[in-house]
């Protein structure tokens, strides 16, 4: 069985070279798919600091929350990190199809890129800011296991988070509230991720020299990504949900993957995280946000909670794709031929979904399936 389906995608992937060699025309893109592209950028999008954490862009609270980051002081054990799951050679994800704290988490670990960008954060987005999302592997006991008041003594007798803590916060964490300290902590853990961004891909180059009409500046871009970018932005419609120029529309979707991470317990996506979104005292709604005027609560203030958000997970951004492997809120797809397979074999016939039929079986041929894979490589 293995033998004759490696032997039929020989046999297919020797047709595919023969027919790309006779037909030598480029790849060309008409005017509505140049604007779908050119839609894809610039990029860096430019960003500016979080009103809702005062120490947001801060160089002080960037080197202590990096140092934060990476203290084994910040669990309960001092074995491990955020750095542990997060790791800076791995696109600051783990390699592996689920996070291991002091045990095995449901989800896989996604890679931190670009955070000033995401609207939620986690991949139910039960939270609505980067410093919130930083509390919860602190108190999680599969992560890192603390408690404020825990935290709070970690810090106080260390003298290098002290020292630092005091040095941004003005006072020495003992002199705060338990809570106070563990937000604050959470607070420079931000500033420091939101300095990890990614840079130009050779997409980014294509879509500028597409842009500003440069024969010059498209000339390097493959052929096979080429023919990827036009199955991605036509037949494939993969920007309806990977948009913009961070490759995702910052909402939740359901793309017909299993929803169980164990069997008999089910993960709700984005069900769930809206119920923890409302119930969380360091939501944006809350005392802990930094913007008085609450200018930054408005998504939160209006998310509504519906039968649809079930198994529903985040768009994740196809920026660097290529190094995130695993795949998927459960890391179930182990590579981006997977992830494609998967677009196009998907069951048509799932709960919850109607009225939201923007997924369809795509049956795509073995060439095709390479050339969308060489694309996602580009970016
Ligand atoms: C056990 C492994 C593990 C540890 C330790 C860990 N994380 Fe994570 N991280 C994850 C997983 C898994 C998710 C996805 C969680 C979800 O969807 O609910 C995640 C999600 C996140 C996100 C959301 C990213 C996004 O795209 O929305 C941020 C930010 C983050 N972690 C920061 C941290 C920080 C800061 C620490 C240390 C205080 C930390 N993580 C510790 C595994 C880990
Ligand atoms: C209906 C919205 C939607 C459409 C259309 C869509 N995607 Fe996705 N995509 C998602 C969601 C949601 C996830 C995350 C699912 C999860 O975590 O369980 C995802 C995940 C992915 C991932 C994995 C990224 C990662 O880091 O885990 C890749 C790669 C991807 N999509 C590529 C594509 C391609 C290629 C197409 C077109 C063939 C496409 N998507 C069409 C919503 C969509």
């Amino acid at each position: 069985m293995k033998l004759s389906r490696t032997a039929c995608a020989a046999l297919l992937a020797g047709a595919a070279i023969v027919l790309t060699g006779a037909a030598t025309a480029p790849t060309t893109f008409d005017d509505d798919e140049t604007a779908l592209i050119v839609s894809h950028g610039p990029w860096p999008v430019k960003t500016d600091a979080d009103p809702s954490n005062r120490v947001s862009g801060k160089p002080a609270a960037i080197a202590y929350g990096k140092t934060l980051f990476e203290s084994n002081d910040l669990s309960v054990d001092r074995q491990r990190s955020c750095a542990t799951c997060h790791q800076a050679d791995l696109a600051f994800a783990d390699g592996i199809m689920r996070g291991i704290g002091l045990t095995r988490v449901d989800r896989n670990t996604p890679a931190l890129f670009n955070m000033r960008l995401n609207r939620w954060f986690g991949r139910d987005g039960k939270s609505d800011s980067l410093w919130a999302q930083s509390i919860a592997p602190i108190l999680d006991a599969r992560e890192l296991g603390m408690t404020p008041t825990t935290l709070k003594t970690r810090l106080a007798t260390t003298q290098t988070l002290s020292d630092g803590y005091r040095q941004i916060f003005g006072a020495a964490p003992a002199a705060h509230e338990a809570e106070t300290v563990m937000v604050n902590v959470a607070k420079s853990l931000a500033a420091f991720q939101e300095t990890i961004v990614s840079g130009k891909s050779s997409f980014d180059m294509f879509r500028d020299g597409l842009a500003a009409e440069d024969p010059a500046g498209i000339a390097g871009y493959p052929e096979a990504a080429r023919r990827g970018l036009k199955l991605f932005v036509g037949k494939g419609r993969c920007d309806l949900c990977h948009f913009g120029a961070n490759f995702t529309n910052g909402e939740f979707h359901d793309i017909g993957l299993p929803h169980f991470p164990e069997p008999g317990r089910v993960d709700k996506g984005r069900y769930g995280g809206i119920q923890q979104l409302r119930k969380s005292r360091f939501n944006l709604l809350g005392p802990f946000n930094d913007d008085k005027l609450r200018a930054t609560a408005g998504f939160t203030r209006h998310v509504r909670l519906t039968p649809k958000n079930w198994g529903e997970f985040r768009v994740p951004s196809l920026r660097n794709a290529a190094r995130t492997a695993p795949y998927m809120h459960d890391g179930s797809k182990a590579t981006l031929e997977d992830v494609v397979d998967h677009y196009s074999e998907i069951p048509e016939d799932r709960p919850h979904q109607d009225g939201e039929k923007l997924l369809r079986p795509l049956n795509l041929t073995d060439a095709e399936k390479a050339d969308l894979v060489a694309f996602l490589k580009t970016l």
